[in-house]
């Protein structure tokens, strides 16, 4: 994919030295990042039954699909994810789980028609431009039962440049206050600040919205990131 060549974060999600080192990241730059992943599997059981099956968008690492592999005994899941390396760490990732999980390395595109119970898609969606991110939420949501619930969660920046600048330093600052080694933080941080996908909280909601999503509802706000929750 064209994105693949132009976003050195997509690039890293193939780069096996890289991907070893995944599972530090997000906990270092997502404030919550645990909570995050708690707070899914509540907001999906609102509505799954004990025995949904649950589309993972994006799903390369495992972290999310092993957190709500573990909050729900019975619950089975389709982990869709184009980084074959990210796949990988995926399958060690879940241990014991991975029998309830199958894992489909492409795009919404390859997933399967469902009808899922629910759908999560976490720290993926910022990669992808309006157009694309609009046309892989429609493509989500026909994949979901009616009213079924559907989490999303990733960066989102304001578009004015002040505020951009001082919400990147903030980005940056909870790293480093996290831990995250100078030159890592530096690098993620310039990294960000190229990319032309990260959007306003309310460009996201809307997008939400328009793919066809009802009652979709801010959840999660923790300095860059955002997550919603709406339904089918
Ligand atoms: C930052 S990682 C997040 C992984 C996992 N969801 C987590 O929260 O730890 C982003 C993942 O999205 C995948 N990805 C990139 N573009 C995608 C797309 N168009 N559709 C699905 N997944 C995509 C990448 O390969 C990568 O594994």
């Amino acid at each position: 994919m064209a994105e693949t060549e132009e976003n050195p974060f997509l690039k890293s999600f193939e780069d096996p030295e890289a991907v070893a080192n995944y599972h530090s990241g997000p906990t270092l730059f997502v404030p919550g990042f645990h909570d995050l992943h708690l707070m899914t599997s509540l907001l999906l059981a609102e509505r799954v039954p004990a025995d949904g099956r649950i589309l993972v968008l994006g799903a390369g690492g495992g972290l999310e699909l092993k957190a709500l592999a573990q909050a729900q005994p019975e619950w089975t899941f389709e982990g869709v994810d184009p980084a074959g390396e990210m796949l990988s760490l995926a399958r060690t990732t879940l241990g014991e789980n991975a029998d309830r999980v199958h894992l489909v390395k492409g795009y919404i595109d390859d997933a399967s028609e469902g009808p899922f119970d629910g759908a999560v898609c976490l720290l993926t969606l910022h990669f992808l431009k309006s157009d694309e991110r609009r046309r892989t939420l429609r493509e989500i949501r026909d994949r979901l039962k009616p009213g079924a619930p559907f989490v999303a969660a990733h960066s989102c920046l304001p578009a004015d440049p002040d505020e951009r600048a001082l919400w990147l330093d903030r980005y940056a600052a909870f790293a480093r206050a996290a831990g995250a080694p100078a030159e890592m933080v530096e690098r993620a941080k310039d990294g960000v600040s190229k990319m032309d996908t990260l959007y306003s909280d309310y460009e996201d909601l809307s997008l939400i919205s328009k793919a066809g999503f009802s009652d979709v509802t801010l959840f999660y706000a923790a300095l860059t990131w955002r997550g919603w929750v709406g339904l089918a």
